[in-house]
């Protein structure tokens, strides 16, 4: 079943916040699970209070990781500051892209929907995960640089598709923390249009919510959180166009 990643190498744009939200939603009827490739391990800490006794590092050495239940339907395995030494590790080894795509098909066969989140920076296990990913989603944030970073990791899932995986399919831009009062937000919006990319920017746009960012305080998801607010209605519609997009490519 499809594993998407939510990568941009740009910090801060979203990408934990919306693998949470997103999961969330599919876990409602789907067996969903969340993969952090991340050594900051955001989104491990959303979940879980302490310190994981085993990581997805397990996965680069061939080994099986038992994912950890977090409610029904929605299963983690979870990173920690510990996967920092992973890269040195796998740097000179045959196949060292294919390591997370091998490890990752028995967890095919169990779960509907896998999302990696991946760390703001493209290392071998960002690459990894690209090459292990039948889709990307691209969060950003409609700021100055957000174009700069959608070139960037356009050019990286480009040579990606190149040389390791020509399955790799970008599902979309999602703008997240939009403000539709700043004429900034409306200004970048028009200029990635006119750079060709108005057709991979999903209608929904995730709006600056001060629930989203309470609820990851208290360790819930938006719809845990205060299903009511402006977070839960935009990641439920970004939800429902995620899988749209994702079956109309499959028909292809
Ligand atoms: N729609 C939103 N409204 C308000 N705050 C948000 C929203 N989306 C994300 N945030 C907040 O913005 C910050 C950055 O989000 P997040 O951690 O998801 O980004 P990231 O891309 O994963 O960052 P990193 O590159 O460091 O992994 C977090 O504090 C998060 O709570
Ligand atoms: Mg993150």
């Amino acid at each position: 079943m499809p594993i998407i990643s939510l990568m941009n190498q740009k910090g801060g744009v979203g990408k934990t916040t919306t693998t949470i939200n997103l999961a969330a939603q599919s876990a409602i009827k789907n067996r969903t699970l969340m993969v952090d490739v991340d050594n900051q391990a955001n989104l491990t800490k959303q979940f879980l209070s302490e310190e994981p006794e085993k990581t997805v590092e397990e996965l680069f050495h061939g080994r099986y990781l038992e994912p950890i239940e977090i409610k029904k339907n929605l299963f983690l395995l979870p990173s920690s500051l510990e996967l920092t030494g992973i890269e040195n590790k796998i740097a000179d080894k045959i196949s060292r892209e294919f390591f997370l795509k091998k490890a990752l098909k028995k967890y095919q066969e169990e779960f509907d929907n896998i999302f990696i989140d991946c760390p703001p920076n493209v290392n071998l296990v960002t690459i990894n995960a690209l090459t292990a990913s039948d889709h990307i989603i691209c969060p950003i944030i409609a700021d100055a640089f957000s174009v700069e970073g959608i070139e960037g990791m356009i050019s990286v899932c480009s040579l990606l598709k190149e040389q390791v995986n020509p399955d790799l399919n970008i599902l979309g831009i999602v703008v997240t923390q939009y403000d539709e009062r700043l004429s900034i937000s409306k200004h970048i919006l028009k200029d990635l249009e006119d750079r060709g990319w108005a057709d991979d920017i999903f209608k929904t746009k995730v709006r600056v919510n001060t629930a989203i960012r309470q609820g990851q305080y208290y360790r819930k998801d938006i719809f845990q959180y205060d299903r009511k607010s402006h977070g839960a209605m935009d990641y439920a519609k970004l939800g429902q166009e995620v899988m749209k997009r994702i079956n109309n490519y499959q028909k292809l």
